[in-house]
């Protein structure tokens, strides 16, 4: 019986470690800009969000869900973005997600 205790307590760790395994941005290098750093890799979730991360005010709408989904490398779906490519977004909200 305690076996199979510290077994579940055991996989719940697991699954919980791989969920919190956030992205830390590195934001050492210059400042990004909506229009020619977050814009274009949003494009690519329009093919199944529609124009929900299309324009700065639907994206500045929804910076936190943004955040978390590119940080917990959950979105896009089917595909993994660079690092650099994480740093764009992540940054840009860290910044204030300014329209610039
Ligand atoms: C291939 C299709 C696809 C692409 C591309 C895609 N998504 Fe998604 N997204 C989904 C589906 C399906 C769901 C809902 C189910 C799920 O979470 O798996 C979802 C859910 C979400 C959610 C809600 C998640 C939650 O936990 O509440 C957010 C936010 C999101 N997507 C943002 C994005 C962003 C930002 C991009 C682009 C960087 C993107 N998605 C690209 C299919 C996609």
């Amino acid at each position: 019986m305690k076996k199979i205790f510290f077994i579940i307590i055991f996989a719940a760790l697991i699954i919980s470690c791989k969920k919190s395994a956030n992205y830390t941005a590195d934001c050492s290098g210059p400042a990004k800009s909506y229009t020619t750093d977050v814009a274009p890799l949003l494009a690519s979730c329009s093919g199944c969000h529609g124009t929900q991360y299309t324009g700065y005010a639907n994206v500045s709408a929804r910076k936190s869900s943004v955040y978390s989904v590119i940080a917990d490398g959950s979105m896009p779906k089917g595909r993994t973005l660079s690092s650099t490519e994480k740093n764009s977004i992540l940054c840009w909200i860290d910044a204030g997600a300014p329209n610039n």
